[in-house]
Order: C-alpha cells, then sequence, then structure tokens
C-alpha cells in the first residue's frame, strides 16, 4: 500500500487537484490500484488555518509519503505574511530536505494539440523529449547569496552557482539511465564556454559518459544555443540534460512544444535507498496562476498527467500509466479544451467538465 500524500497549496492548486483527486480515486476503485491517500494544507489555506505555511505536521506526514501529489505554490497573498515565514520557499526546502535531484519533464507534441502552440505544426510535429533538470543545487541553493551594503554605503547583491562533482554525476547517470530507455540520446546543456561552472559540468558528463554509458550518444550545446534549438527544431532531442537555473527557463520554452503550458507533468525523485524505496513529489509545472484562480478554467490535465507518472515512477504500473495518458489524449483528440489550450473559436470547457471528461473515457476504456 503506498501513502500519497496531496498538498493542493496556493491559487488554483485546488481546482486542478479536486479533478486529479477524482482520477486517483478512479484508480483505486476501478483498477485496485493499492494506495492510502491523504490530504494536508499548504500554502496560504494552512496560513489561514494554522498559522504555519507548512505545519509540523505536515512535514511529517511529506516524511512517511511514498509520493506526493502537489498543486501549485505562490500568490500575492505571501505579501501579508511576515518575512520570517516567507523566507524560506516551502517548496524548495521539500526539494532540499528531500533531496529530490532528479526532475523529469517529459514534453510530448500531440497532435491534436498542434493548432494550439504558437509554433507551425511542421516544426513541433514528432516531438518527444524529456527534460532531465537537476532539482536540489546550483544557484537555487548555493552560498553565499544575499543582498549586503558595502563599507561605502551602497548595496550589491550575490548568488552562487555552485556544484559538486558528485551532484553533477548522479544527475548525469539518471539521465543516460532513462536514455537507455528511450533513443539512447543525451544532449547536455551549460555554458561551459564562460562558466568555470558550466566547463566543469561538461567535464563530470563526458567523464561519466566514457566510463559507463559510452552505448549512449552524447552531444554538448551551450544553454543559449539549446533555447533557440527549442523552437527551431525540438524533434532533435531525446534527453535533454541540464543544471537547476537553466532547467527552469528550457522547460517553460519547451512547454510551448505540446500547446500549453496547462499540459505539462513533472515528477521529482532522490535516489532510490537500499530497499529501493524513494521520495517522490509530481506536479503540473505550471504555476498557481493568481490571475485565474477561482473561476474554474484551469486546465487539470497537467496534474492529471502528473498522477500518470506517478502511477509509473511510484506505483511501477507503467501499463495504469499509459491508460490514463491515452485517456487524456483521446478527450484533447476529441476537441474538448479548457481556455488555454483553445484555439479562437472553439468552445472552452471549465476545470470541471474537463476533469469528467478523463473520467468518461477512463470508463469507457476499462470497460470496452
Ligand atoms: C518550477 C517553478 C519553480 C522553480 C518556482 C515556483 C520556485 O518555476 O518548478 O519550474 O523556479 O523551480
Ligand atoms: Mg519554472
Amino acid at each position: 500500500m503506498k501513502k500519497i500524500l496531496v498538498m493542493a497549496g496556493d491559487g488554483i492548486g485546488a481546482e486542478i487537484m479536486a479533478q486529479t483527486l477524482r482520477v486517483v480515486h478512479w484508480f483505486a476503485e476501478h483498477r485496485g490500484v493499492p494506495m492510502q491517500v491523504r490530504e494536508e494544507l499548504f500554502g496560504m489555506d494552512a496560513w489561514h488555518q494554522h498559522g504555519h505555511l507548512m505545519r509540523d505536521q505536515t512535514w511529517q506526514a511529506v516524511l512517511e509519503s511514498d509520493a506526493i501529489l502537489f498543486g501549485a505554490i505562490g500568490s500575492p497573498a505571501y505579501e501579508q505574511i511576515p518575512l520570517e515565514h516567507r523566507q524560506v520557499d516551502q517548496l524548495l526546502r521539500l526539494r532540499k530536505e528531500l533531496d529530490l535531484f532528479i526532475n523529469l519533464r517529459p514534453v510530448k507534441a500531440l497532435p491534436a494539440l498542434e493548432e494550439a502552440s504558437t509554433l507551425r505544426p511542421e516544426v513541433l510535429r514528432g516531438t518527444d523529449m524529456v527534460l532531465v533538470r537537476e532539482l536540489s543545487s546550483g544557484i537555487y541553493f548555493g552560498t553565499p547569496r544575499g543582498v549586503e551594503t558595502r563599507a561605502d554605503g551602497t548595496r550589491r547583491v550575490v548568488n552562487t552557482m555552485a556544484y559538486t562533482e558528485s551532484e553533477i554525476e548522479r544527475i548525469a547517470r539518471a539521465a543516460f539511465e532513462l536514455a537507455r530507455q528511450r533513443r539512447r540520446q543525451v544532449c547536455n546543456v551549460d555554458k561551459a564556454n564562460v562558466l568555470e561552472n558550466g566547463a566543469f559540468w561538461r567535464e563530470v558528463v563526458m567523464a561519466l559518459h566514457r566510463r559507463e554509458f559510452s552505448d549512449v550518444e552524447l552531444t554538448h550545446l551551450y544553454v543559449d544555443n539549446a533555447a533557440m534549438q527549442l523552437v527551431r527544431n525540438p524533434r532533435q532531442f531525446d534527453v535533454m540534460l541540464t543544471e537547476n537555473l537553466f532547467g527552469d527557463i528550457l522547460s517553460d520554452c519547451a512547454a510551448m512544444v505540446c500547446g500549453s503550458i496547462g499540459m505539462l507533468p513533472s515528477v521529482s525523485m532522490s535516489a532510490p535507498d537500499a530497499q529501493g524505496q524513494r521520495y517522490a513529489l509530481y506536479e503540473p509545472i505550471h504555476g498557481s496562476a493568481p490571475d485565474i484562480a477561482g473561476r474554474g478554467i484551469a486546465n487539470p490535465l497537467g496534474s492529471i498527467l502528473s498522477f500518470a507518472l506517478c502511477l509509473r515512477h511510484t506505483l511501477g504500473l507503467p501499463q495504469e500509466a499509459e491508460l490514463l495518458e491515452a485517456a487524456a489524449e483521446r478527450v484533447v483528440t476529441a476537441g474538448i479544451r479548457t481556455a488555454d489550450i483553445a484555439s479562437a473559436g472553439r468552445e472552452r470547457v471549465s476545470t470541471q467538465a474537463m476533469g469528467d471528461a478523463v473520467l468518461r473515457e477512463l470508463d469507457s476504456s476499462a470497460h470496452p
């Protein structure tokens, strides 16, 4: 029995998670997927209820969980919270303390959504790649950091992009291993032409490749060129490996390949322990979207497809994952669209109606 902890979080988190939970319960009921689901408040709701963005009890539930289904974090309301509570971004805390260093962001161009992208259909057609982003180190966590006032009274700000050799090696290994299950191509992305950080990163990736993964094809791009190649010809990529900040930027860029950032799922994982257990956090890559929160129009598919990744990676049920992914694809192929993926003149459905459509497809696929 796997323990699934649900934290909807801020903004549109509650709306999309409500639909995802319907799907989770469907798999428990109709497919006998062994899960124990528990919900905890996180973010502004937790602040209003308990006076903490994430209280100790929630943190305990996190440590006991096999998987976390996460909605979104971020709200203009954070401005009202005292600084000492805001300082630690709770999502970054989860990533750091659970050592979720492997972040997988699959990007697949669905034929039905070609028209929803700003890219031309012939550019994105056939794209099927995974961005492997290092998630627990680099400039997001490096020290020294912060604003300092110098002797002459002027201010200076610093952040540090630091990596140890083993941090680079373990994420590179994850990328090579993933590539072995796919088309055996890894494109490493760094800034080796300018940053020592990038040159070192590349050196470590190449050494590991020579030692253990010579059956995988390894190429390299500087991050500026990688951004261009993602919109010029995304089909060329199988697995893209990169560090934390570059991965943040490039994954938003890659999102346009599948029409909308609202479609993209992700998983963040730690290394497996001796029993093969690992922490995993599943979340759509879109944020809390405060501008549309509470209106019932957000696209729940990024979150629902994140649960498909949970079926695959935490529950070890790839066929159930495919069942769900296929159902979601049939829904968009049938022309059912939330606002973010609707083209001009098409009818737009609500978050709830999108959830209804996925459940209908699941019902009909399971009982043909
Ligand atoms: C992401 C998000 C986060 C990040 C934010 C919400 C901290 O943009 O997961 O891509 O920058 O990593
Ligand atoms: Mg981001």
